[in-house]
């Protein structure tokens, strides 16, 4: 039997129903992505523009997933558009090297505080996979320490803990080490046993910042790191570019060994890369030693690392981060969105809170407590709590059916409007009474 909720979207959604009818014997789920996966059904979407974005059945929706993160400049930007129109004309694919490909990668090394040398993938997937491997071919160790829930991709090395971890070799498992954040402490004893190559870590905390990281976690994991010859590895797929234009480590001004990004870093197209020390990076680079060459080289092809379309949306889209406020107006939204929904708790009188650093803002219900806005600390049993399924499942599902997608995680992009962000904050108080009324909140 279908909660009020749900009934409100299944009436609201014929044609996405029928549409899932055909998906579901297609693909696992009926989706692509794990994240897509909804119930009753998923929403299909035909359009976007702007910070908008509408589904088959014609509703218009004000989008706060941003392309998983990817679209700090919105949907079809008309400069992105431009760019990757006038690419196509020219040819999608030259197996060659392009002048296109000199200025995204500049454009990453002016960016991106630890980037000396670059190189590029299809996905931040491959990025962390690649990240790995240099650290562990540069140092000669295996080990690798990642901290719980944090996702780097769906590579068999760093699954997130709870992400299916099914067909991924016990000995592969056992070559990585997965520990509490900001918990220095145990970082360092694991550090004695002299075999890690590498630590990495989302610098915001895991679940794109939803648990966060301690700020001054980073500067103590830099200091270890550094002092016991350790590479540090920030996965800045999410944050890099969002945070600040020189990710979380330009924000909190701790630079590590290497960097991993990737969304942003293709304006809205396929694209990865790893940067950071050119000695670490160089693993990749032939030598005149045949014996370097053929055993501790790391080798790197694929075929649509840096594509021309893609580097003709991503080299644009950081030219624009560059040279114009894009990420002080994600963030100014961002603040009128987190201030508006803590706005809305108070009224309610529903304990929890919106924060987030930089352009991503979380709603976290269900606890009451100080909160600074920014990097709301919880004590690991408050932070289960807010993590209730049936609730953020019934109040995404509430604010799909009041006009944005958004519930417990907004990602925020520069060209979201103040009526944007008030709209989305009315929907977010009918939703949350939506949910009050089913007896959740
Ligand atoms: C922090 C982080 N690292 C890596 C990845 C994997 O990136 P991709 O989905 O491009 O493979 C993601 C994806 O969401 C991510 O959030």
């Amino acid at each position: 039997m279908p909660t009020p909720i749900e009934q409100r979207y299944i009436d609201a959604h014929p044609k996405c129903a029928d549409l899932y009818a055909t998906s579901k014997d297609l693909f696992p789920n009926g989706v692509t992505h794990d994240a897509r996966n909804l119930k009753p059904f998923p929403y299909f979407v035909s359009h976007g523009l702007g910070a908008r974005k509408w589904d088959v059945d014609g509703q218009e929706i004000i989008d706060y997933k941003g392309g998983h993160g990817a679209l700090i400049l919105g949907h079809s930007h008309p400069e992105i558009v431009a760019a990757v129109s006038d690419q196509m004309t020219r040819g999608t694919h030259y197996a060659a090297s392009t002048e296109l490909e000199i200025k995204w990668g500049s454009l990453v090394r002016e960016l991106i505080p630890c980037s000396e040398k670059v190189r590029f993938h299809s996905s931040g997937t491959e990025a962390t996979l690649m990240a790995l491997r240099m650290a562990r071919s540069y140092t000669g160790k295996s080990r690798i320490i990642k901290f719980d829930d944090h996702f780097h991709g769906w590579h068999d090395y760093l699954l997130a803990e709870n992400t299916g971890d099914g067909g991924v070799p016990e000995e592969v498992k056992g070559t990585v080490t997965s520990l509490p954040v900001n918990n220095i402490s145990l970082v360092e004893e694991a550090l004695k046993a002299d075999d890690v190559a590498a630590v990495i870590i989302e610098p915001t905390g895991a679940h794109m910042g939803l648990w966060p990281v301690r700020p001054s976690f980073l500067s103590e994991l830099r200091e270890l790191t550094e002092r016991l010859g350790v590479v540090l590895i920030f996965d800045e797929v999410v944050t890099g570019f969002r945070t600040s234009k020189g990710g979380a480590q330009g924000y909190y001004g701790v630079t590590p060994d290497l960097c991993t990004l990737a969304k942003i870093l293709g304006g809205g197209l396929p694209g990865g890369a790893v940067t950071g020390k050119a000695e670490i990076i160089d693993m990749i680079q032939l030598r005149d030693d045949p014996s370097f060459n053929a055993n501790t080289r790391v080798g790197h092809n694929g075929t649509f690392n840096a594509n021309p379309l893609s580097a003709a949306a991503g080299a644009k889209a950081l030219e624009l981060l560059s040279t114009q406020p894009i990420n002080d107006r994600a963030t100014a939204a961002a603040n009128h969105l987190k201030a508006g929904l803590n706005d809305v708790l108070s009224k309610l009188e529903i304990p929890g809170c919106a924060a987030g650093v930089g352009s991503a803002i979380f709603l976290r219900l269900g606890v009451d407590h100080e909160c600074d806005q920014e990097v709301c600390l919880m004590s690991d049993e408050d932070q289960h709590k807010v993590e209730d399924r049936t609730v953020r499942h019934q109040l995404e599902l509430a604010m799909y059916s009041n006009g944005a997608d958004g519930g417990q995680r907004f990602i925020v992009s520069s060209v979201h409007t103040d009526r944007d962000i008030d709209e989305t904050v009315e929907a977010a108080e009918r939703s949350l009474t939506a949910v009050r009324a089913q007896g959740l909140v």
